[in-house]
């Protein structure tokens, strides 16, 4: 049998077509846009994902039996706000998780009704990407848009509804609405009456791995599907990129360096950061997790290069930044391309390079970047530390996870051993390894991943360059605090 597995991405969907060995036997990628229509807002058309799917399952199967295809997984980009009307059409585009247009709303959240208030109710504060202050900002500034409401959803659940026509969320992925008690895994009622919602209008809640419905009759036929694939609730793309990699259970760490960078550590049990730093959210195998994310981290590489210096190739930009370079740089960079989340939480910091003299080069700011990157997940590596939790290594995944210069970079800033799984393919794999679970080829997520994931290769850190890196941390870590004023009065 085949299980499909779809990570629902910010530039695309990648779909996994995954046999019941866990060997992947076909991967198709299809590209939407992305619109920025104001400086720091980001938001993207649910009607380009669902015809990505939908042209990119066809391809993913070509050549291959369809009528072998068991279940069906998605990872999805978390905290977009999706609404649908009483018709289940889209009512506006989906405003993303990387969108900072909800200052005044998080503000109002985290002052007026209060972060206490917020973090007794839902584990977490309001972060500018989360969905309730997009509620908030829609019923202020549309409210004829808000009026319409029948459904609010995020991402991966539009393609799941799409699939399958069941209004459905995982606790992984409703955790970061900022509407879900996560300890108790049910939707807050009194966050829904704070933003307006009524609970009718919140879709049916499920654990990851459970089975939501099955494909839509017609549609599976127009797939050439067989009339009893399984489609399971899925997660939210870093709870699915964790499975995939094996982070699951107690005490696991996965980095995943893609359009954001993140740090998630798993856990058996609910615990909260006191000071709500890191979020607190559900884990796609029934637990709980911790976890920090920067807006911008693979993306900080991609736009220098694409927009900036006018290349696709990274490597070539990379090669020249060799071993007695790193951690010899006199460039920083703060990666705040989108303003930043963890542990920050400023939606009106800005990326910064810093420190330049006449003799520095193209392969010097490059290699800022790559570090700048590094450094601010050392942040959120750093709450994790204060926090007692004990990390002696990580999984490493994402796009960026391909360059063996920023492996390298990331596991000397960090000074732990990275491990790098089979594939690097952490969402998509998840959702069909969650997909295998709940077609019961498997009994728990944790068996999944005992039987599936491999570690292929591991960057151990260098003593030496640990040490440099830790001194360019330090003065790495005294320019956001110093810019912040800067910053704040840009605006
Ligand atoms: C996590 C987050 C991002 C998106 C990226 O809180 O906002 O990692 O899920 O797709």
């Amino acid at each position: 049998m085949y299980y499909i597995g779809i990570d629902l991405g910010t530039s695309a969907v990648k779909l996994l077509l995954v046999d019941e060995n866990g060997g992947i036997r076909n991967e198709v990628t299809r590209e939407y846009p992305l619109e920025f229509p104001k400086s720091g807002w980001s938001q993207q058309a649910p009607e380009d994902w669902k015809k990505a799917v939908l042209e990119g399952i066809p391809a993913l199967l070509s050549g291959f039996d369809a009528s072998q295809v068991a279940g069906i997984g998605c990872g999805g980009q978390m905290h977009g706000l999706v609404v649908l009307d009483d018709r289940d059409q889209v009512i506006r585009p989906a405003i993303l998780w990387n969108d900072g247009r909800t200052a005044v709303e998080v503000d109002y959240l985290n002052n007026e009704v209060g972060k206490e208030r917020l973090s007794a109710l839902t584990a977490n504060i309001a972060f500018a990407g989360f969905t309730a202050p997009k509620l908030l900002w829609m019923r202020r500034n549309e409210p004829e848009n808000f009026a319409k409401i029948a459904k609010i959803m995020l991402p991966k659940d539009y393609i799941n509804y799409v699939l399958t026509g069941v209004h459905c969320c995982d606790y992984s992925d409703a955790s970061g609405m900022l509407l879900l008690d996560v300890e108790h895994k049910l939707w807050s009622t009194e966050m829904l009456d704070i933003c307006g919602v009524k609970p009718e209008q919140m879709p049916k809640l499920f654990e990851s791995y459970e089975m939501v419905g099955t494909v839509r009759p017609e549609l599976a036929r127009s797939l050439g599907l067989s009339d009893h694939v399984q489609v399971v609730a899925g997660a939210g793309d870093n709870a699915a990129a964790a499975v995939g990699t094996g982070v699951v259970g107690e005490g696991g760490c996965n980095i995943s360096l893609g359009t954001s960078g993140t740090l998630f550590i798993s856990s058996k049990r609910f615990g909260v950061d006191p000071n709500n730093a890191l979020h607190a959210f559900a884990h796609a195998d029934g637990g709980w997790h911790l976890m920090g994310c920067m807006l911008s981290a693979a993306s900080c590489n991609k736009w220098l290069c694409d927009d900036i210096l006018k290349t696709t190739d990274y490597a070539a930009e990379q090669k020249d930044i060799t071993a007695e370079r790193l951690g010899r740089n006199h460039v920083y960079f703060l990666p705040y391309l989108m303003g930043e989340r963890s542990p920050i939480n400023d939606t009106n910091a800005r990326g910064t390079f810093i420190g330049m003299t006449m003799d520095t080069t193209r392969s010097d700011l490059v290699q800022a970047v790559l570090e700048g990157v590094a450094f601010a997940i050392r942040d959120s590596f750093e709450v994790a530390r204060s926090l007692g939790l004990d990390i002696p290594s990580s999984k490493l995944c994402g796009g960026g996870s391909r360059s063996p210069l920023w492996r390298t970079i990331f596991a000397n800033v960090l000074g732990i051993p990275l491990e790098l799984p089979k594939t690097e393919q952490g969402p998509g794999y998840g959702g069909a390894m969650l997909a295998m679970v709940g077609c019961g080829l498997f009994e728990s997520v944790q068996a999944a991943a005992d039987a599936l994931v491999e570690v292929a290769s591991v960057v151990e850190p260098d003593l030496e360059l640990t040490a440099r890196y830790e001194a360019r941390y330090r003065q790495y870590r005294t320019i956001y605090p110093a810019l912040k004023p800067v910053f704040a009065r840009f605006l």
